[in-house]
């Protein structure tokens, strides 16, 4: 394909980091992680920050605060990558799939308050596409029914919820820097929180469960095992490579923000013709420009669609298979016809390719393409 789907931003400064960081002793939490928290602290003020291997550790370790029970049950939305059902399993709960509303795919507040038990603990908002979850209404049901709200801020890095940044408004919010992402360094994840008890505690399960970073901090003259822990710190040559993205930002934002505008303005006919909803973004969100999406009324339209692109070079992505309609959602129970919208979006959601190396040309190339096939 010469129009990729994916294609990482090369920033300026990572090799040079990274032969700074080759020539060092590669300690964990070394130099680039100081200045990576630096940094952490421009993009999100006010919080504590806990680099890891990945969001899905993130998520693991976001879930661990909460110590829940055997049969303690957690709100998420279906239509969603597994890793934040894999963590509320992994830390015995049970994840309680919701469905999404059609226009931003987020998960809907009013389903989700319709699933609440006294067993409920917490709800994950996930932002798909990072277009904030309608997290005005997440926050009040969470602050009624007396339960967390984390957010699977993934797809988020340097999108808002009004004027607070995806990850920061909930009890505690994880990100990704997977290759897939805005800003990347191989795989890498954060974990957000303003929660000091969440952020102690979440400190000694990514060393093993203990507390060997007060230990190094001088807090301790020895560390011991005091929780059930994991091996989730992010690596210094990573960290390297994440603080030269992180410092190019803006740029990334901007250069994909022109691309999702020009899909907008120049796939307008698609919507005036009613055969595909172009993807909505609510007064209260700024996206980064990570994911541009269509939602066509006709499946089998969509189905052609993306082979007669791939003729023409052009690569376009449909997205996740609804947990609740996957191998691992039936063996938790669920049937596919349970969360109507959600299955829907499987079947009439397309991605267009969105990253920094595509130029103006390109972009027409493929709403032509797209226009002229329909
Ligand atoms: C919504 C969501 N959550 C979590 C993840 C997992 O992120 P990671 O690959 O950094 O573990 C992804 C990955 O794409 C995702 O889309």
């Amino acid at each position: 394909m010469d129009i990729s789907f994916y294609s990482r931003f090369h920033a300026p400064l990572e090799s040079a980091y990274l032969e700074e960081v080759l020539a060092s002793g590669l300690e964990t939490d070394g130099l680039f992680m100081k200045r990576l928290l630096d940094c952490a602290d421009s993009l999100y003020p006010g919080c504590r920050f806990l680099f890891t291997p990945s969001c899905t550790l993130a998520l693991e370790t976001a879930l661990a605060c909460l110590r829940l029970l055997p049969g303690d049950e957690v709100l998420l939305p279906s239509f969603n990558f597994p890793s934040a059902a894999n963590a509320v399993l992994r830390h015995g709960g049970r994840p309680v799939l919701c469905d999404i509303t059609p226009d931003t795919q987020n998960i809907s507040v009013r389903d989700a308050s319709n699933r609440l038990t006294s067993r409920t603990r917490a709800v994950i908002a996930m932002h798909y596409a990072g277009v904030s979850a309608p997290l005005g209404g997440l926050k009040r049901l969470a602050e009624e029914a007396g339960i967390a709200l984390i957010e699977d801020a993934a797809q988020c890095v340097d999108a808002y919820y009004e004027d607070q940044p995806l990850g920061t408004v909930g009890d505690m919010g994880c990100v990704s820097f997977h290759h897939t992402k805005n800003a990347v360094c191989g795989e890498g994840g954060l974990m957000i929180t303003k929660n000091h008890g969440h952020w102690q505690y979440a400190r000694q399960y990514r060393l093993h469960g203990t507390n060997r970073a007060g230990y190094l901090d001088g807090e301790a003259a020895r560390y011991t095992w005091n929780l059930p822990g994991s091996c989730a710190a992010l690596s210094e040559p990573q960290a390297a490579l994440l603080l030269a993205q992180l410092q190019c930002l803006s740029q990334i934002t901007r250069s994909r923000l022109h691309v999702t505008e020009q899909y907008w303005k120049q796939l307008a006919p698609l919507e005036e013709r009613g055969i595909a909803m172009r993807m909505r973004i609510p007064a209260y969100a700024r996206p980064n420009g990570h994911i541009f999406y269509l939602r066509f009324q006709d499946p089998a339209l969509l189905n052609s669609l993306i082979p007669a692109l791939a003729a023409h070079g052009i690569d376009c992505k449909t997205h996740y298979v609804p947990l609740h309609a996957s191998p691992m959602g039936e063996k938790l129970g669920y049937h596919k016809e349970d969360l109507p919208e959600s299955l829907a979006c499987y079947q009439t959601l397309l991605r267009l390719p969105v990253h920094t190396a595509l130029t103006d040309e390109d972009i027409a190339r493929t709403t032509e393409t797209i226009l002229r096939f329909v």
